[in-house]
């Protein structure tokens, strides 16, 4: 075997979650975030006070400004939680605590 060669690697089979009631594609292993970015979504979260979007800032769990609302739990880390398959996410208003209740 060339071991320049990749052994078959690769990603298996992609999968939707669900963003603000819309299917997204994920590949195992891909955070939240990863799979918004990769759809093209840059900013699912509001500030508190503005309203104003946010995204991913430093994609590392630091700075929390990639909150989002996760099977109505919100102040969930988009870069660090894993997409699973059929997940309900959501884009997180404010704290996220007021809108828990809505569909
Ligand atoms: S982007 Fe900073 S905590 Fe997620």
């Amino acid at each position: 075997m060339d071991p320049l060669t990749p052994a078959r690697t690769g990603p298996d089979a992609p999968f939707t979650v669900l963003f603000d009631g819309r299917e997204i594609r994920a590949l195992p292993g891909q955070s939240i975030a990863a799979a918004l970015w990769s759809s093209g979504v840059t900013a699912w979260r509001t500030t508190r006070g503005g309203g104003r979007p946010r995204g991913v800032f430093c994609g590392i769990g630091v700075c929390f400004d990639c909150l989002v609302t996760v099977d109505g739990r919100p102040n969930q880390r988009a870069c660090l939680v894993p997409a699973v398959r059929g997940a309900d996410v959501r884009t997180q208003r404010g704290t996220g605590h007021d809108d828990r209740h809505e569909d």
